[in-house]
């Protein structure tokens, strides 16, 4: 198998993050998160990106797709989660297994944030881990590559 490739997509507010609301999502920055992915996925061909446009998040993840390339998809979609059916809807049309992470059990937070739109069109959900639920992402999308011990229903 050659080098496999995984998006790490980030939505809304995540730019913030070392600033934003240290207590909820720690005081790591992006760029510390996807510098820890790198060093410890050296196997991994990483595209990290952050958007805070719906947008633009859905047009990455149709490239990520079409690019033919990608073998899965980290996302952390933040508020988008709880509301985007756009979202929701652009994942279900692609192929690509999409693995759902937050930083913050988003179960144990306000009822708002209890409902996750795309959590049933995506491959499965880590939330609560911080740094680690993006780490258990990307091994999360390396088992549904190796196709091994992940049921997909
Ligand atoms: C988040 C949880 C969301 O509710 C929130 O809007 C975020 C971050 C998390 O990683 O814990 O922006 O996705």
């Amino acid at each position: 198998m050659g080098t496999l490739s995984i998006l790490v997509l980030n939505g809304p507010n995540l730019s913030r993050l070392g600033k934003r609301e240290p207590e909820i999502y720690g005081t790591l920055t992006l760029d510390d998160i996807n510098r820890g992915l790198a060093e410890s996925f050296p196997e991994v061909a990483f595209d990290f990106f952050q958007s805070e446009d719906e947008g633009v998040l859905i047009e990455k993840l149709f490239q990520a797709e079409d690019n033919g390339s990608c073998s899965g998809v980290v996302l952390n979609a933040g508020a988008l989660t709880h509301y985007s059916i756009a979202l929701r809807d652009a994942i279900s049309a692609i192929k690509l297994p999409v693995v759902e992470v937050h930083l913050s059990n988003i179960y144990a937070r306000e009822e708002f944030r209890r409902t996750s739109v795309i959590s049933e069109v995506c491959r499965g959900v880590i939330s609560g881990f911080g740094v680690t639920s993006y780490h258990l992402g990307v091994r999360a999308i390396l088992e549904c590559v190796q196709e091994k011990d992940v049921p997909s229903d």
